[in-house]
């Protein structure tokens, strides 16, 4: 029995891992998936095979999984594109959750096992934080808690309750079994209360500028419990798949910050980049431009440079931009995407998006790449972005952007703007490059303005 599950462990592990290998190109990336999910199928299937634990409840289990893979399924295939982050935030927090109740559910049967107090204490900890942290990031990225304030009152208390935590913590410890009348099972308990606790009061402050980085780090706690979760009760498979999740949530946290100009230890101690939506000043008058007018500027181009953003994941419009992308094509023009690292809603959401749409990869630039050729550019046409060519990321040190990254189309010698209006984007910040002198608006839902613009480039 132990051979058998052990050897399927090891196989969902090599699975794991190349699933994840195909998964960072898009042309292999529906693969990768694929073979993580049979890697994870195997896991469970093998977790059956205890010969030490007598599954007496084994139709309550059976339940479980069968409920839980309805609801999965029925999310995954209902949810919106653009609300996808979320449910990442909201499955995340489940692994959490998950890790916390294993933790608490073993305990009973390792009293006094102090190797468990000390790994299912601490996965369970990061569990709640990751449990509470992922709640309330999904209940920001869909709007709410916006006018939460910076303030160094709530990075003391986040201090306090890390030292409580800690505290606690070595006392459970010491004394797995018995600690002066308090049993150890509700001081595990507590312990993960005020983890929870400081999951909330970490994230509350945190502007919605920079939840990526926030979400990438609390997908790295989820990997770090379950990996440790799975030291607790020695499961390999916990190991292995917590161990790649808190690398690669890891690495993402890394990149994000980068991506954003963003320390990560900023982002622990809570309470960094405050989204706070400015006043609209308007900066002089914008200059409009008809899809007929758009269309000959761009047939007359040598080269474009499409910059996608949130706008066409809301509207839709990837198969619209590679329509365009193709005519434009034919009449000889040279078509480059330019991809920004936080472009939408979530890692790699541009280049999932233009994926589906079956956009040539290698037509995908990367920011570091792309933007020394802007300034040999005819046209960036922008579609459904903001934030992520904010000028004022470089030239406003009181902007909630500045410091992070951006495109840079102002080099470009013509800029096409493809939205509804001079909203602002996801960080609520006015934005500057409206008012440029070289800047159209275009105004319109990007799938529709899309067909208009091909249209007319079909008519000339
Ligand atoms: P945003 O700055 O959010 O701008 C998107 C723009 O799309 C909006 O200004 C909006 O203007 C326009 N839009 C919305 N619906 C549209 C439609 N149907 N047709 C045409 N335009 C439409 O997006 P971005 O430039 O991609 O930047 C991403 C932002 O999200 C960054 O601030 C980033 O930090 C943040 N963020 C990123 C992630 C990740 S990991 N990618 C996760 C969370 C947050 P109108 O309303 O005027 O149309």
């Amino acid at each position: 029995m132990e051979f058998i599950r052990e050897t399927g462990y090891l196989l969902s592990a090599l699975l794991f891992i190349i699933g994840i290998k195909y998964m960072s190109n898009p042309s292999t990336a529906i693969k990768g998936n694929f073979l993580s999910f049979i890697g994870m199928f195997i896991a469970v299937v093998c977790s059956f095979f205890y010969t030490q634990v007598h599954f007496d409840n084994i139709w309550f289990i059976l339940f479980a999984i069968l409920l839980g893979g309805v609801v999965g399924n029925y999310l995954a295939n209902s949810v919106k594109f653009t609300e996808m982050p979320q449910m990442v935030s909201f499955f995340n927090g489940m692994g959490g959750l998950t890790i916390a109740l294993i933790a608490i559910i073993e305990f009973f049967n390792n009293i006094g096992n102090r190797f468990f107090v000390i790994s299912a204490g601490f996965s369970g900890v990061i569990g709640s934080i990751s449990f509470v942290g992922s709640m309330l990031a999904m209940a920001k990225l869909w709007g709410f808690f916006e006018k939460a304030k910076k303030s160094s009152l709530i990075r003391i208390f986040n201090l306090i309750i890390l030292i409580l935590i800690i505290i606690f913590y070595v006392v459970l410890v010491l004394n797995p079994q018995q600690i002066v009348g308090i049993s150890s099972f509700y001081l595990l308990v507590f312990l993960f209360l005020l983890g929870g606790l400081l999951g909330l009061s970490g994230v509350f402050p945190i502007g919605g500028a920079d939840m990526p980085v926030v979400i990438a780090l609390l997908n790295a706690f989820t990997g770090l419990a379950a990996s440790i979760g799975g030291f607790a009760i020695n499961n390999n498979a916990m190991i292995v798949s917590g161990t790649l999740v808190g690398a690669s949530g890891t690495i993402l946290t890394f990149l994000m910050a980068k991506a954003m100009n963003r320390s990560v230890f900023s982002v622990i101690l809570g309470g960094f980049g405050v989204t706070k939506k400015e006043e609209i000043t308007s900066k002089g008058s914008v200059q409009q431009i008809t899809p007929e007018d758009a269309a000959v500027l761009l047939v007359y181009s040598k080269k474009v440079i499409i910059v996608p953003g949130y706008g066409m994941a809301v509207s839709n419009a990837q198969n619209e931009v590679h329509e365009l992308e193709e005519i434009l094509e034919k009449r000889g023009v040279e078509v480059k995407y330019a991809i920004h690292p936080v472009a939408g809603r979530m890692p790699g959401h541009m280049n999932v998006l233009l994926a589906e749409a079956k956009v040539d990869y290698s037509k995908l630039y990367e920011m570091e790449q792309i933007n020394p050729e802007f300034r040999n550019t005819d046209v960036v046409l922008i579609v459904g972005a903001n934030d992520i060519v904010n000028p004022a990321a470089k030239n406003n040190p009181n902007s909630p952007l500045y410091g992070m990254p951006i495109l840079e189309v102002d080099q470009a010698e013509n800029i096409i703007f493809m939205k509804r209006s001079l909203n602002p984007g996801f960080a609520g910040v006015e934005n500057e490059l409206f008012f440029n002198p070289k800047t159209r608006m275009l105004f319109g839902d990007a799938k529709e303005t899309l067909k208009k613009l091909i249209q007319e480039i079909k008519n000339i």
